[in-house]
């Protein structure tokens, strides 16, 4: 053991009440008797190595027959979710014109869906609203914290949307038009496809992964938690918890008059799309 580490240790508060010297005794004692009983892994018969943060096995060597050892290995890497409202923020001048990327306001239509929203979730108390970086997220958010009681809202750029690099700001008939070349390469491989100075699904998937593990952390596991993202942001974050092939990721429905709801723990991994509208509006498509 490094003598600095102990002199380190050895001056802090909880030790004050000994003298440098009787700390430094008291640290070598308790260090003998760990050495005196520890038992090195190599010469377990049962173990399994987790990756606590991931929730997942790293490596798993079992020489005995162990009681409920699936049930063991499920509550291991089941991430426990009792709520989550995975919204989609409100219509935008750009989704009016069939516009991607930028950064535009909620239209009359979309500030009436943020307050529908907030009306439809007054009663459920949701401490943290996390959204991207983008005022369509944040518009919707702020509609929904209104009413609340205690709500704070937390722009994370893990949640931004695809960025469509070049075709920023274009509509897809745009698109389809000046650069075809994009349009049909896309169409082939949607998953995999990324634009010209910009991202695809497929590299946004590390960068949407790392929000959620904030996201997880930030609401100390347990709260309702709720996001406010994007649409193809919102297929990748639906497709962490919902085994979807990949090619079938980019084309996961994503209305902007429905929430998806998602419950997860030991025993069922339950998810619906609801409705937060009233009246006739509930069943427009969007
Ligand atoms: O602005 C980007 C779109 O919301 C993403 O949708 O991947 O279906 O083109 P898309």
């Amino acid at each position: 053991m490094n003598e600095a580490y102990l002199e380190r240790k050895a001056s802090l508060m909880e030790f004050s009440h000994l003298s440098p010297d009787e700390a430094f005794d008291s640290f070598h004692k308790r260090i003998s008797h760990y050495e005196s009983i520890y038992e090195p892994l190599s010469k377990e018969r049962n173990l399994i190595l987790v990756d606590s943060f991931e929730g997942c096995i790293l490596q798993e060597q079992i020489s005995d027959v162990i009681p409920y050892h699936d049930r063991i290995r499920d509550i291991i890497t089941t991430r426990i979710v009792s709520n989550l409202f995975l919204l989609r923020h409100g219509e935008t001048y750009f989704n009016l014109e069939d516009r991607i990327g930028g950064d535009s306001d909620l239209t009359e239509k979309g500030l009436s869906q943020a307050r529908a929203l907030a009306e439809y979730f007054a009663g459920v108390p949701i401490p943290i609203i996390f959204t991207s970086n983008y005022k369509r997220t944040l518009q919707t958010a702020a509609a929904i914290a209104e009413k609340q009681h205690e709500c704070s809202i937390i722009a994370l750029p893990e949640f931004n949307e695809i960025h469509a690099g070049l075709c920023e700001g274009m509509t897809y008939k745009e698109i389809r038009e000046k650069m075809p070349h994009v349009a049909n390469a896309r169409n082939r491989n949607k998953f995999s496809y990324v634009y010209p100075m910009g991202e695809g699904y497929a590299t946004m998937e590390k960068r949407v992964h790392r929000g959620l593990h904030k996201v997880f952390y930030l609401s100390n596991y347990n709260d309702n938690i709720m996001i406010v993202g994007h649409r193809a942001v919102n297929r990748m974050i639906l497709s962490d918890f919902v085994f979807r092939p990949k090619e079938e990721v980019p084309y996961i429905y994503m209305p902007q008059n429905r929430y998806y709801h998602l419950q997860i723990d030991h025993y069922k991994k339950h998810f619906e799309l609801k409705s937060f509208m009233r009246g006739a509006e509930a069943n427009l498509p969007a």
